[in-house]
């Protein structure tokens, strides 16, 4: 994949009504660990962000997920927010503790069976499920067996893929077997903002060597069980990486990032091998020889679309001594999740607004990123299985939820997809992030991202303004100018 430099955003028209294809999806996402509580319930045992969130200093507020939203209890409400909400599809991920509570052996039929639940209530509401496998709640006892950079954990990982695969496979025919990949290896193993809190450089390449191998070992358990029609992918977080200049050491710096973030993924999984330039931007850490023969080939299997998770550009520089901003838009931590790119600057991408997070909202970058994508893999369906933004909403006298600035985000974001579709890029559907506000890993629930407002002490669900502007532009598949 190239690297672009930065330019401004796009001004895409805003005077034209824009109609998405026939039979594109719209759906919404969310994930077992942020949303389900329940976290000691019906033999469901540790995650790795269990043991994280209390680990003193790593979540903001010292806030757990222990209660969440507590959808595990209020799952028939949740359905029916969905289904008020006019969408057609809810992606949303299985907990492997509660469906293999020591991440080896057989599956806890009760664990399985709420899963069995909440799809039947979707499939009767006529809203697809779309699940993934694995939103970054790592059995502890994996992790106490050495977690994600061992080997081994990719073969449990096969397993539990088939096992879900046995108990859901009637009834769920899409299924992603990762979700970002990156953030588990370099976030998880490198910085240390998500669990489980490593900061071993070493211990992070190997970890997203053995996410490669988990997801292709998934794909060929899932295949051998689930029917032909099946449909199956890997959300990445691809970041849309922008040097700052067009002078040599800024597109290097751009191209490192680009490596390490993103081709470390797609190199194998689409493309059956490593990039040579990530080996050699990283050749003073690793040999490597933790790949063996045949790995990358099996990482590589036939998928039936990309998952894409967009929020915002990732703006680079060499660094040149004045690299103290350090702003990478993942947390702050005094160890880099970034191998190979120690001489490498971030900055704030420009433009004027900015979500909660602190993120540029920035439409361009996801324009760019569905182009290089469509280049760079022609014939792969490309599906926005997150996007979205947390603003600080907050329930006015009147009771109600309006959020003006996440109707603004998903309006400039669903134009750059509009845009993208026109020029050619094979993109099938789009899930927002989130239906609910939730566990904001690091940040806990500090940050809200859902079309419907949660009453934390409560529990009570109130759908805000983007909720029903959404759910407009979902039914009709029209963006209003
Ligand atoms: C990506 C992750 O998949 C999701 O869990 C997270 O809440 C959102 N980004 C927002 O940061």
């Amino acid at each position: 994949m190239a690297t672009a430099t930065h330019r401004p955003a796009a001004d895409p028209d805003t005077t034209a009504v824009r109609t998405f294809p026939e039979g594109f999806t719209w759906g919404t996402a969310t994930a077992a660990y942020q949303i389900e509580g329940a976290a000691a319930v019906d033999g469901r045992t540790p995650s790795i962000w269990d043991t994280y969130c209390r680990t003193p200093g790593k979540v903001r507020n010292g806030d757990t997920g222990d209660i969440a939203t507590d959808h595990y209890h209020r799952w028939r409400e949740d359905v029916d927010l969905l289904a008020g909400l006019g969408v057609g599809a809810y992606r949303f991920s299985l907990s492997w503790p509660r469906i293999q509570p020591t991440g080896r052996g057989p599956a806890v039929p009760k664990g399985l069976d709420f899963y069995r639940r909440l799809a039947d209530a979707l499939l009767e509401k006529g809203i697809e499920p779309v699940v993934t496998l694995y939103h970054w709640d790592l059995p502890q006892e994996l992790e106490d067996a050495g977690g994600w950079p061992e080997r081994a954990t990719a073969d449990r990982f096969a397993e539990y893929a088939g096992l879900a695969a046995e108990a859901l496979g009637d009834r769920v025919r899409t299924w992603t077997t990762l979700n970002e990949p990156w953030c588990s290896a370099f976030l998880g193993y490198g910085s240390g903002v998500h669990a489980p809190g490593r900061t071993d450089q070493v211990a992070a390449l190997r970890a997203a060597h053995h996410l490669n191998l988990a997801h292709g070992k998934a794909v060929q358990a899932l295949r051998s069980v689930l029917s032909p029609a099946a449909r199956l992918s890997v959300t990445l977080n691809i970041h849309q990486v922008r040097a700052r200049s067009e002078d040599a050491a800024d597109l290097d710096a751009a191209r490192r990032i680009d490596a390490v973030a993103n081709r470390v993924f797609t190199g194998p999984m689409l493309n059956g091998a490593y990039p040579a330039d990530l080996f050699e931007d990283t050749a003073r850490l690793t040999d490597w020889s933790f790949v063996h023969d045949g790995d990358t080939a099996l990482a590589r299997q036939p998928l039936d679309f990309l998952g894409v998770n967009y929020y915002s550009p990732t703006l680079v520089s060499a660094a040149r001594g004045e690299g103290t901003h350090t702003f990478d838009g993942h947390g702050r931590s005094a160890h880099s999740p970034w191998p190979g790119a120690e001489r490498v600057a971030f900055h704030q991408p420009p433009g004027d607004t900015r979500t909660a997070m602190g993120w540029t909202v920035d439409p361009s970058g996801l324009y760019d990123l569905l182009r290089r994508l469509g280049a760079d893999f022609p014939g792969l369906p490309l599906v926005i299985t997150e996007n979205g933004a947390a603003f600080d909403d907050y329930v006015d006298p009147n009771g109600e939820v309006h959020d003006p600035d996440r109707i603004a985000y998903l309006q400039g974001h669903l134009a750059a997809v509009h845009r993208a579709i026109e020029a050619g890029v094979d993109v099938r559907g789009y899930f927002l992030w989130s239906l609910l506000d939730n566990f904001e890993w690091g940040h806990g629930y500090s940050k809200r991202f859902g079309a419907v407002y949660v009453d934390y002490p409560t529990g009570t669900r109130t759908p805000k303004s983007s909720a029903r502007w959404y759910g407009q532009v979902a039914r009709t598949g029209a963006l209003p100018a």
